[in-house]
C-alpha cells in the first residue's frame, strides 16, 4: 500500500484520530503534557513489555502517538480513554493500554506495535 500523509494540526491536546493504512486502523494521539509527565514516570518494573517513553515516540515529537488500532491479545479495537492507565481499555477481555500503548493489564502479551512512520513537518507524518 501507498503511504499516506496524515495533518496533524487538527488534532487537539488529548484527542485520538483513527486512520487506515494498508487496511489496517491506526490510532494518531496527541498526548497532554501531564500524559507526557506520567509516562515518562512509570518504571520498566511496571509493564509488561517493558519499553522506555523514548522507544514509543519520535525524538523531538513527544506529544505524538502512532500505533495500530487492533489489542494484540486477539485484535478487538480498545476504547480510548479508558481503564485505569490514561490510554486505553479492549472490551473484548479486558486487557489495558496506557497512553503510549504499552500493555499494562493483560491477557494482551505485547505492547500495541508502531507502525513504520515520519515527520514531514512539525505537523505532518507520513506513514508507510
Ligand atoms: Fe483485547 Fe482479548 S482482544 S483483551
Amino acid at each position: 500500500g501507498a503511504p499516506i500523509d496524515v495533518d496533524l494540526t487538527p488534532i487537539q491536546d488529548g484527542q485520538i484520530v483513527n486512520v487506515f493504512w494498508r487496511g489496517k486502523l491506526i490510532f494518531v494521539r496527541k498526548l497532554t503534557a501531564k500524559e507526557v509527565t506520567d509516562m515518562e514516570a512509570v518504571p520498566l518494573s511496571a509493564m509488561i513489555d517493558p519499553a522506555a517513553f523514548p522507544t514509543r515516540v519520535k525524538k523531538g515529537h513527544d506529544q505524538w502517538l502512532i500505533v495500530y488500532g487492533n489489542c494484540t491479545h486477539l485484535g478487538c479495537v480498545p476504547i480510548g480513554h479508558q481503564g485505569s492507565f490514561e490510554g486505553w481499555a479492549c472490551p473484548c477481555h479486558g486487557s489495558q493500554f496506557d497512553a503510549v500503548g504499552r500493555v499494562r493489564h493483560g491477557p494482551a502479551p505485547i505492547n500495541l506495535p508502531i507502525p513504520p512512520y515520519a515527520f514531514e513537518t512539525d505537523t505532518k507524518i507520513r506513514i508507510g
